[in-house]
Order: C-alpha cells, then structure tokens, then sequence
C-alpha cells in the first residue's frame, strides 16, 4: 500500500467542511488537480456516505479522503434540555420563533457511519473531536484505507502517534469550524499553527499536517518550511464556485474584514470559530452554560434553519477561519494553479 507520501503529488489537502461546503464537486476537482479532497461527511447518514464516494469516483480517480467526528451517542439531560432553550428564547423572539422544538435526532450513529466509510473506501480517512479505538483504526488500516488524527495540543498529537496514525493533522486556533480538542478544555488549545508544529516536530515522527489560516502559497511554503508535510486549507476553499455554502455565506465571507472572527461554543455547545454575528454577541454571557455538542447544534439547528429562511447572517453559524478575508472566489482548478504558483514564487 503506497504511503500517504506517495498517494498524491501537492502538499495541499482541502480540509473536511460539515455543513454543505465540501461537495462531491469540490472535492473531486482538489484531487483530480493533485491535492487530496475530503468529503466532510459528519453529519451524513451512512447510505449517503456511500452515495457521495460513488459520486466522487465518477468525477475523479484520484485519491480522497473521508471525514468523521469521532462522538458517542449523546445522553440527553432533559431538564439541562430546557434550561438551554430558556438561554435561547431571546435569539428565538428576534427572529420570531414562538418554541424551539426539541430535536427528534441528535447525531448520526458513529459506528454505522464508520461501517459506511469503510465500505466506501476511501484512500484516507480523518478524524477529528477525539481518537478512534485501536480496534477502529487496525480495520481501517486492515481495508487499506490511511488515518489521519486531528490534535490541537501536543498531547493529543502524542496520542494519535502512540495508535499508529498515519497522518496527524495539527489544527492551529486560527482555524474555521470547531475544534477537534479532546484532552484538555476546548479554550486551552490555544497555540497557533506554526507554533503547535514547533512544538510537536521534536516529539512526533508521524508525517504532520498543517491547518489553521492558511490561505495561499506564502503561508503553504511556510508551513513546508517548518517541517509539515502537507497543509490542510478550509477557509481558502469556501468561497470557490465548487463550494455548496449558500451565496449569502459567501457573500459574508467576501465582505469580511481583517479581524473578523471569534470562537464561541454558543451555537453547537463545542468551540468553533466564524464571522462575529448578533447570534455570538446575544449568546456570549451565556455561551458557557449551553449543553455540550451535539445537544446544542442539534437545539439551534431550527434557529440556524429560521435565519437562513430570513435571510439574517447575523443569526447564521458562518464558520470560518481568521484568514477569511483573504478568500478569492474562483474555480478549484484556478485556486490550486494559483497557490501553487505562489508556493514557487515564496520558495
Ligand atoms: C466551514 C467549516 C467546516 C468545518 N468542518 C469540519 C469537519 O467537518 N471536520 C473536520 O475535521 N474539520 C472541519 N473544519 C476544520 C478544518 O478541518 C480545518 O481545521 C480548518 O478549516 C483549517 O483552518 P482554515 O479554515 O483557516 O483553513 C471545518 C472548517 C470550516 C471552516
């Protein structure tokens, strides 16, 4: 089985995007340009898993990667249940919502998904939110199918080196969308990407990759530089025609600003970062209180759907990095010629 070294020639892997971002589409055109694809597939039930592995393989043959957060089906504390709709009943006033109706799902089965994952084989999977059990990465590596590990401290990258990954991805606290932390608190993971890869590269000879604002070929030859081996960009691909965020989303993301950003737990009860809205600002003095993910994602999930019907950014969860106003709205191909471009002008 070739190494993740040799699976494909460009240091760039398209991080997995929840939500929408990462169609078939986009990930088909990172990979057929060289760089590695990931389908974000969290919060995809394991048939439609399957279904956009196969889409993916009529647009490309080149390698792709899969994309799972590693969660335990929740218990649900009913009584916390309505203590947190109580938090979000002046969020629910403004946008008109009389009750917020209590979810009939959480999550996706983390077991049925990984059985579909594995069922579609893709050359790579990643994980992030927490490390598999040897057990699970013995039989994705069994099928041929490479593991990539998310740690956001050295802790964790010393973790997913000691069960054999063959990949960790180092997600820096500039990064969009949620933190992957799992030893430690969410808000102590603090180190930015450079940093958590200086502190990692005397420690950890598992191949790493980069992620976390970086958004053209400066930042890749950087991070090459300083010992990644690849760099995983999230941010730098929402706006791409590809992308399947909604226009209002990339609009938002268009019309950002320098230090637009913050991380709040508000939304989905885990630490993620995106565009500084009302939504964040409204919640921010109770943002500690709200139940851990994926109670409070899947609580919001009817506010994030009324905002976006309305057409309010301001009470949207934009997930994106701290480069985000550093995007460019073009086709994939034309991004990745470009970065590359740029990676040769920086080195
Ligand atoms: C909109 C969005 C959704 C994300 N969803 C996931 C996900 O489903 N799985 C995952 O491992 N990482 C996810 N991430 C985090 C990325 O893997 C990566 O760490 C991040 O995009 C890197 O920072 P950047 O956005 O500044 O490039 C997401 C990031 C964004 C912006």
């Amino acid at each position: 089985m070739p190494s993740m070294q040799q699976l494909f020639p460009l240091p760039i892997i398209q991080a997995p995007m929840a939500g929408g971002a990462t169609t078939p589409e986009l990930v088909a055109a990172v990979s057929q340009f060289g760089g590695l694809g990931s389908l974000a597939a969290p919060l995809l039930a394991p048939l439609a898993i399957i279904e956009q592995a196969e889409h993916i393989r009529r647009l490309t043959d080149k390698p792709f990667a899969i994309n799972l957060f590693v969660q335990p089906r929740p218990q649900i504390d009913f009584a916390a249940l309505e203590a947190a709709k109580v938090l979000l009943q002046p969020v629910c006033a403004e946008l008109g919502m009389e009750n917020l109706p209590t979810p009939t799902r959480w999550c996706e089965d983390f077991d049925a998904q990984l059985d579909a994952l594995i069922t579609a084989r893709p050359a790579v999977a990643s994980f992030t939110f927490d490390v598999l059990h040897g057990a699970q990465l013995q039989r994705l590596q069994a099928a041929g199918i490479r593991v990539i590990g998310t740690a956001t401290n050295v802790a964790e990258a010393i973790v997913w080196q000691a069960m054999g990954a063959d990949a960790i991805c180092l997600q820096g606290t500039e990064a969009g969308g949620h933190r992957g932390t799992f030893i430690g608190a969410q808000q102590d993971a603090r180190l930015g990407a450079m940093e958590l890869l200086a502190a990692c590269r005397p420690l950890i000879q598992t191949p790493l990759i980069v992620a976390g604002g970086i958004m053209d070929g400066a930042g890749i030859a950087a991070a090459l530089a300083a010992g990644a081996q690849w760099v995983q960009m999230g941010t730098a691909f929402l706006c791409c025609h590809e992308s399947g965020v909604s226009a209002l989303y990339k609009e938002m993301l268009q019309k950002a600003k320098g230090d637009s950003t913050r991380q709040t737990r508000a939304f989905s009860g885990r630490l993620a970062r995106g565009l500084d809205n009302r939504f964040m600002q409204m919640m921010a003095n109770v943002a500690d209180q709200v139940p851990a993910y994926p109670v409070q994602n899947a609580l919001t999930g009817a506010i994030r759907s009324a905002a976006a019907q309305q057409q309010r950014p301001d009470m949207m969860s934009l997930w994106c990095g701290q480069g985000v106003s550093r995007s460019r709205a073009m086709h994939v191909a034309e991004l990745m010629q470009t970065l590359m471009n740029e990676v040769q002008a920086a080195s």
